[in-house]
């Protein structure tokens, strides 16, 4: 090995270092900042590196070299803008687009290499035809079903489940199958790659497009866990040490949030993944939903906090939409101050993106102490004078409780058993599942119909008042 080679592998174990290094810093939101730096600094070093392998072995031409530099400075531009233009609440999107490029990108690579070597097809080992079915299979499901999740997430395509012919699926996944074992053992050549990326892309498609409502957070943790895959066999076709652990860490690290994910909505992946959930008959099981609703002022709402003993505050959506979290500690810190007991219930899928709660409330720097997941904060709702429902909908929904609906099943924040509930939202308007809430019609249930800035920050007022 020259000492060309030789450096190119140190530098890209020190690239790999830093993944590690940067991924474990993201364990506590004090470093993870830090730890986002020190790994895009390790994707960056990678990537100046691997041009300068093209350069030295001459892989390229000179219009490769523009098609190259171009390449990098068009993705580096646009990822900066779109992660700096990003609205925190559009991020689910944004993580589900950058998992479209990724899962593309690989399946390109794929491509790419079995057309450089259209000759040799029928005689490439079979690590390598291996893997370069596996890279297109996987990168072509990624990146069509990630455009559809984006489409979900985004409102542009309907989020609820939308259902398909399992059969097609079963169909697409022979076809895919047969032909990639041939490909494997040297027939079929680029044509039956061509079906296995068709097939492949249409399965991301049909696979998605049942999947709706509150399963969302698994299917985009899902597709990340294939992206990391997907990049990983790209990494084998390229001999690139760094994206094989790139690829495995991001592969890992996806699959091990799809199971949390999972387990936090009480589903099964193979269950998810079969669809159905949110097809039921939302109508039969909506028991008291659409009934009358009692209003409440903010001075009445304000006066219940002051005197209570004991409070939980649920944040949801709402509360990052309204981007209302300075104002929620203010009032929980308002009312520590007259010594009523305050807790966060943090359910595990409030919001749009893994640990969104979590983000908003140590930004405003409320008391760790204060933060309850959901196991360890449902059995005091009994015991909680007043439960602040701010801006959270599906995952405070009792007909959870009840088979048949978009969220049935899903573990919810228990706040119909605590003995008051002040819910702040703007309107009778849906949560993201798309069903009516039975919470807002209960006797013990009083609605503050603002946005969730605005009502806090009323709310702060007039607890203050109470206090001078
Ligand atoms: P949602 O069920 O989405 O409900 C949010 C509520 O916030 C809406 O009903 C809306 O009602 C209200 N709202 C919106 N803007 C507001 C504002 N400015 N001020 C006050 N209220 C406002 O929220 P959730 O309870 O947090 O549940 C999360 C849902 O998203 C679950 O179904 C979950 O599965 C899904 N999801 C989660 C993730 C992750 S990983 N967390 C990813 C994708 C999907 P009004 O319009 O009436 O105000």
């Amino acid at each position: 090995m020259s000492w060309f080679d030789t450096t190119v592998h140190l530098v890209y174990l020190a690239c790999a270092t830093c993944f590690v290094v940067g991924l474990h810093l993201m364990n506590a939101p004090a470093t993870a900042r830090r730890g986002n730096r020190v790994s895009a600094a390790g994707m960056a070093v990678a990537v100046l590196v691997t041009v300068a392998v093209l350069i030295h072995d001459r892989e390229t031409t000179a219009w490769g070299a523009i098609a190259l530099a171009a390449g990098s400075v068009i993705g580096a531009v646009a990822g900066l803008v779109a992660a700096r233009r990003v609205l925190m609440t559009a991020m689910p999107q944004l993580v589900s687009l950058f998992n479209a490029v990724g899962g593309g990108a690989a399946a390109l690579i794929a491509l790419g290499d079995a057309l450089a070597h259209t000759g040799e097809l029928g005689t490439l080992p079979v690590v390598t035809t291996l893997t370069t079915v596996l890279d297109l299979a996987i990168g072509g499901v990624t990146l069509s079903g990630s455009l559809i999740a984006a489409g979900k997430l985004a409102g542009v395509i309907p989020g609820r489940p939308l259902a398909v012919p399992r059969w097609i699926n079963l169909v697409l996944g022979a076809v895919a199958v047969v032909l990639a074992t041939l490909f494997v053992a040297g027939h079929g050549g680029i044509a039956a790659l061509a079906v296995i990326a068709v097939a492949a892309l249409a399965a991301g498609v049909l696979l998605t497009l049942p999947i709706g409502g509150a399963d969302m957070p698994v299917v985009i943790s899902l597709l990340n866990a294939f992206t990391g895959t997907a990049v990983a066999m790209a990494g084998f076709i390229l001999d690139s040490s760094a994206l094989i652990i790139a690829g495995g860490l991001v592969g890992a690290a996806g699959a091990i949030l799809t199971k949390l994910m999972a387990d936090a909505m009480n589903r099964s992946i193979g269950a998810i993944l079969a669809g159905g959930y949110g097809t039921g008959d939302n109508g039969a099981i909506a028991v008291g939903a659409g009934g009358a609703t009692r209003s409440i002022t903010a001075e009445d709402a304000a006066l219940q906090l002051a005197y209570a003993n004991k409070v939980v505050i649920v944040p949801g959506y709402g509360l990052a939409a309204a981007q209302a979290q300075h104002e929620m500690v203010a009032l929980a810190r308002a009312l520590t101050e007259r010594g009523v007991s305050v807790q966060y219930g943090i359910h595990p899928v409030a919001g749009r993106m893994p640990g969104h709660m979590n983000v908003l409330l140590a930004e405003a720097d409320a008391p760790y102490e204060q933060l309850k997941d959901l196991e360890e904060i449902n059995p005091d709702f009994p015991a909680t004078d007043v439960a602040l429902v701010v801006g959270a909908n599906d995952v405070t929904n009792p007909a959870a409780r009840r088979p048949g609906n978009a969220v049935s099943g899903m573990p919810i924040l228990d706040v119909d058993r605590a003995r008051s509930v002040i819910v702040i939202k703007r309107s009778m308007g849906q949560g993201y599942a798309g069903i009516e809430n039975e919470l807002y019609s209960l006797p013990s249930t009083a609605m503050l119909f603002t946005d969730a800035k605005a009502g806090l920050a009323a709310l702060l007022a007039g607890v203050r008042e109470f206090a001078s």
